[in-house]
């Protein structure tokens, strides 16, 4: 399936100030030159944020974790899990229409949502309030046919049910997830047969079913408020959410600019260390150092305020250099590890790496 980004796209994207500490806080995870790999608890979390994955929300994951855009795009497009396009504004309908459902009648759940929702998947319905999709098994076939909506399951399905479940989400109310036929998880319809003499009736749903209605939400969007910030793994970033220490990149680019030029100045060693500076691009314009693969759109803007505009200026860095550019850059290592200098060497001479 061709996955492509939506035509229609917002003007912008910002984290929450919580969402932008906690993905500030995933990226602690990583050692160092390796916080790229963060990128999917971003870009989930950025889709938690939005209901679906915009292009200027991928560019922002990006720009945090110095990738080039294309890079993020590549993994927001391989991941089904992403969605590129708008989703409803109540409910998103994944129904699952792999073997067990798609015996026990997953097809009668996708004619309910083709008749209710929109005939095609990924459609909005005419609302804006719904949308649907099939998806592959979901991992709960012992009680098929079933569909996630929102973070949870609704299992042993019927049409009937499913139709039900979408007027009560329409209405503004929360369907009690789990399974809809009575049984209380998976265990045979007709009773336990073995382990007997287990409770588990400890609460009136099992857990899952249980966290839903004790938070009265199924559905619900994150912005972060709900879920405690820990970062127990660094030391920059704990506490409450919404610290408004942490400002969004969006929300003030010209102060954290001018900080972070600041910051690099201070962080200048010896002149005899440096590696050859300029205090603007050459007449003929700067080059674009996004071509060196591995520089994205943030990271050319570090390289400029240190005074990096060509490529005959990376070409030319000695061991030396590449310690010095390389303590500046928030990941280490990439310097070697994408070639840069090989790269540059031949960029300067007008060559394609
Ligand atoms: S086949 Fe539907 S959950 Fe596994």
């Amino acid at each position: 399936m061709l996955r492509r980004l939506h035509p229609d796209q917002p003007e912008g994207f910002a984290f929450t100030p919580a969402n932008q500490a906690w993905a500030e806080a995933q990226i602690t995870k990583f050692p160092e030159g390796r916080q790229a790999s963060a990128i999917i608890p971003l870009l989930w979390r950025a889709q938690e944020q939005e209901g679906w994955l915009t292009r200027p929300a991928i560019e922002a994951v990006a720009d945090m974790l110095s990738l080039a855009h294309i890079r993020a795009l590549e993994v927001a497009s391989f991941y089904f899990m992403f969605q590129l396009q708008p989703v409803g504004t109540v409910a998103h309908i994944q129904v699952c229409g792999t073997l067990s459902c798609m015996i026990c009648g997953a097809e009668d759940l996708i004619g309910v949502c083709r008749e209710r929702i929109a005939d095609k998947p990924h459609a909005l319905s005419a609302d804006g309030k719904f949308s649907w999709e099939e998806v592959e098994c979901l991992g709960s076939c012992s009680n098929a046919p079933m569909a996630q909506i929102g973070k949870d399951y609704y299992e042993d399905l019927t049409a009937k049910r499913l139709g039900e479940i979408i007027d009560e989400l329409a209405a503004g109310n929360v369907p009690v997830p789990g399974p809809q036929n009575g049984r209380y998880s998976s265990e045979p319809l007709k009773g336990l047969t073995s382990l007997t003499e287990y409770d588990s009736g400890k609460t009136q749903y099992n857990a899952s079913a249980q966290l839903a209605v004790d938070i009265g939400d199924t559905v619900k969007r994150i912005d972060g408020t709900e879920v405690p910030l820990l970062a127990p793994w660094g030391n920059q970033v704990t506490g409450a959410p919404a610290s408004a220490a942490i400002p969004s990149q969006q929300a003030e680019p010209a102060k954290k600019s001018t900080a972070k030029a600041a910051k690099l100045a201070a962080a200048k060693p010896k002149k005899e260390a440096e590696p050859a500076l300029l205090e603007g691009p050459r007449s003929e314009g700067a080059d674009d150092l996004k071509t060196i693969s591995g520089v994205g759109p943030a990271l050319e803007k570090t390289l400029n305020e240190m005074g990096i505009w060509h490529f005959d200026q990376v070409a030319a860095w000695t061991k030396k250099d590449i310690e010095w550019v390389d303590a500046r850059l928030k990941f280490k290592g990439r310097i070697e590890r994408d070639d840069w200098i090989k790269q540059a060497k031949e960029l300067a001479k007008g060559e394609k790496p």
